[in-house]
């Protein structure tokens, strides 16, 4: 992730692409994803924001240091802000720079509570994040 400038994180904006369109599917409470559609997702220490389309809340997905995927709820427990991949696990966009390890545990910044994450297992070629 590249660093972010002050006037960035004062209006809240997210290194982070969004997913390409037809890169993944809502299907009942499972989110099917292609990771072959998702070039920006290819390497560790990169992610994606999956918003929009019928979901229940924004997810951000990323290809953590460590070598698998993590799913994240895509808003900050400070104050909703979206969050990027960064280093070893995940940090706001926004000034307060609130950082998350990968398991979404708070470990520095503004926020007090910790990150929603969720399941995600491989299913043939496609990641399955179970809402
Ligand atoms: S909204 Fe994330 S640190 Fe304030």
């Amino acid at each position: 992730m590249s660093e972010r400038t002050f006037f960035q994180r004062i209006f809240g904006i997210s290194a982070t692409a969004c997913a390409a369109e037809g890169s993944w599917t809502l299907d009942g409470k499972n989110l099917k994803i292609d990771p072959g559609k998702l070039p920006g997702l290819s390497s560790p220490g990169t992610g994606v924001r999956i918003e929009g389309k019928g979901l229940p809340e924004r997810i951000l997905l990323i290809h953590g240091t460590d070598g698998e995927f993590h799913a994240f709820r895509n808003r900050c427990t400070h104050g909703g802000r979206r969050l990027d991949s960064s280093g070893d696990g995940v940090q706001c966009c926004s000034v307060g720079k609130s950082f998350f390890d990968i398991n979404g545990t708070i470990m520095s910044g503004s926020a007090k509570k910790n990150l929603k994450k969720f399941k995600i297992r491989r299913e043939n070629n496609y990641i399955i994040i179970e809402l």
